[in-house]
């Protein structure tokens, strides 16, 4: 249940106004609070308190409420009845939405032959959990591994590849797609071509404009090089498939990226000309994207660069095209960092002026930057900057010290968990916009806001429930709650509210702190509310079985949600 709505709609509906309902942490005084008598006392020709009494006895004619009083110059409190509240408290279910929307969500977006960097690891959780939680709430979605499998790094990579082994015959003009060649590439290696070629690049001009010319015979369909994209392409899907799996993310619906997209090239090219959306600058066509009102720069869109390349640009674009004729999405959301914002604003609006896709349907969820304790993004010992295996690596070694210090003995699968977890959590508990401060340490701590905090807590549930057969979980109609369980179940009961308001506001963060919210309520329910010590009679033991059960329930939902993994022992 709802309980945050279900209690809000009853309260306007017998007050007959619209009522602001407040959730206070300190439920002292009453599970809910309002201010709808100060609101309206003014048009209601009354004083506050005047109409807070009038509200009052009739909110308390409502079956669920137990006691309805006023505080102050007019606030009304209001406590739920207890039996309500134990008869209606059960484990979350899917939300059944009554307007399902289909939704493709591009975020993952990896790229060919190049190590994911730190930036990576948001977009592919906040994207994930965002994917978890719109099918949660019954939404129809796509997910998208926008692939960078087509740009300047292929030709990059390639002249590269020629520098080392010039004789390989993949660089010959008239190299025969059938040929067999004895050449293997090394994934470790393979990790280094691309950054030491944009080094060299940008320091020989010679180098540099090879790889320009490999980059669009490349495009053009040459069969050597292409040949050799599909040697390495092959290999980054491998460690593409193993990133997911090691982030615990849900499979991509589609590992389509650039190279798809440019298969629609033609199709799109023809509805910007036919609109005369192109036209020519400095030797490359772009596309004029700027609106009258526009106050900031607004730069054309880059439809095909000066060497008659496509471009990120132009497969954005193909791409946006593609996944309306296969998706025909009600919403396409794009994940990644902050800085590509200005990309995405011109994408939204090439896509809707050439009616392809309406600018309104289109979202980019920006995210911030993961800084080290200086407030810089986050760099290695070595001083590069950080990749994603980096961060999961230092995380892994700091929970192995602790577990360590600790003196328990855990297997490498449970520490792997932990270090996710804390890795994961830490992200998803900070607004997404915002930059953080990643602290191995801080974050790994089994106590206080971490992803060690929540499955500790898991765990703890866990095991209690495996102690006790099923046949002890004989729910009772009645119960006598005490605060600690009442608190408890209360928040339980706000569980599919926090889960709307985190798809309504794309906001992954409420998840992650929901979480933590319900794990020291379960911890304090748990150190004072025994349940299988001998002087526990039988009622009270049921009784408190049945809310570990659901607390359980809750909190694994919310766990999965999150994309963690909740291990047999801590
Ligand atoms: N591959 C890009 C990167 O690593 C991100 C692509 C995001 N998605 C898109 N449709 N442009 O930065």
């Amino acid at each position: 249940m709802n309980l945050y709505k279900y209690v809000s709609d009853k309260v306007n509906e017998k007050l007959g106004v619209a009522v602001n309902l407040e959730s206070p942490r300190n439920r002292e005084f009453g599970d809910f609070s309002t201010n709808v008598a100060m609101v309206n006392a003014k048009s209601a020709g009354k004083n506050p308190r005047e109409l807070a009494t009038e509200y009052v006895s009739k909110l308390a004619e409502l079956d669920f409420v137990a006691d309805a009083s006023i505080a102050g110059p007019g606030f009304i409190n209001i406590k739920l009845r207890d039996d309500f509240i134990w008869k209606n408290a059960a484990a979350p279910e899917h939300i059944a939405t009554k307007k399902p929307m289909t939704i493709d969500m591009d975020y993952g977006a990896y790229n060919v032959a190049k190590s994911l960097h730190i930036g990576h690891l948001r977009t592919s959780i906040v994207g994930d959990t965002f994917n978890r939680i719109a099918r949660f709430v019954g939404h129809k979605t796509f997910s998208w591994n926008h692939i960078g499998d087509w740009g300047k790094p292929m030709g990059l990579i390639i002249a590269w590849i020629e520098r080392l082994h010039p004789e390989l015959p993949y660089f010959r003009n008239d190299f025969d797609p059938k040929t067999q060649v004895d050449f293997e590439i090394d994934p470790v290696e393979l990790n280094t071509y691309y950054p030491a070629a944009s080094a060299l690049a940008k320091t020989d001009p010679d180098f540099q404009a090879r790889a320009q010319e490999i980059k669009a015979r490349f495009q053009d369909g040459h069969p050597g090089y292409f040949a050799l994209y599909e040697k390495f392409l092959k290999i980054s899907l491998e460690s593409m498939n193993n990133t997911v799996k090691r982030l615990n993310i849900l499979p991509f619906d589609y590992d389509l990226g650039e190279r798809n997209a440019a298969g629609y090239l033609d199709d799109v090219e023809k509805i910007l000309r036919a609109k005369n959306m192109i036209y020519e600058s400095d030797g490359a066509e772009v596309i004029n994207v700027k609106r009258d009102t526009d106050t900031a720069p607004m730069p054309p869109y880059m439809w095909r660069d000066s060497r008659g390349a496509d471009t990120y640009d132009s497969t954005d674009l193909a791409a946006v095209y593609c996944r309306k004729q296969k998706d025909n999405p009600d919403k396409i959301i794009y994940f990644t960092d902050l800085r590509q914002s200005l990309h995405f604003e011109q994408l939204f609006r090439a896509a809707d002026m050439s009616g392809i896709y309406p600018y309104s349907q289109f979202e980019h969820i920006g995210y911030g930057t993961i800084n080290g304790a200086d407030g810089k993004p986050f760099k290695t010992r070595d001083g590069n900057a950080a990749g994603l295996d980096d961060i999961l690596d230092m995380a892994t070694a700091a929970v192995r010290e602790r577990v360590t210090e600790s003196g328990k003995e855990l297997d490498n699968d449970t520490i792997t968990a932990i270090s996710l977890a804390a890795v994961k959590f830490n992200d998803l508990l900070h607004d997404v916009r915002s930059d953080y401060i990643f602290d191995p340490k801080s974050i790994t701590s089994f106590e206080g806001r971490t992803g060690p905090y929540i499955l500790y807590t898991a765990v703890r549930l866990n095991s209690i429930l495996n102690k006790v057969q099923s046949s002890k979980f004989k729910v009772q109609k009645e119960y006598d709650m005490n605060t600690d369980e009442r608190n408890l179940l209360i928040q339980i009961m706000d569980f599919e509210r926090t889960v709307l308001t985190a798809f309504d506001n794309r906001a992954t963060d409420l998840i992650a702190n929901y979480a933590y919210d319900l794990c020291q309520l379960i911890n304090t329910f748990y150190h004072n509310c025994p349940i299988m010590r001998d002087d526990v009679d039988d009622k009270t033991r049921a009784g408190r079985l049945h809310i570990v059960r659901i607390a359980r329930d809750t909190l694994a939902t919310a766990i999965d949600l999150m994309g963690l993994k909740v291990p047999r022992e801590m």
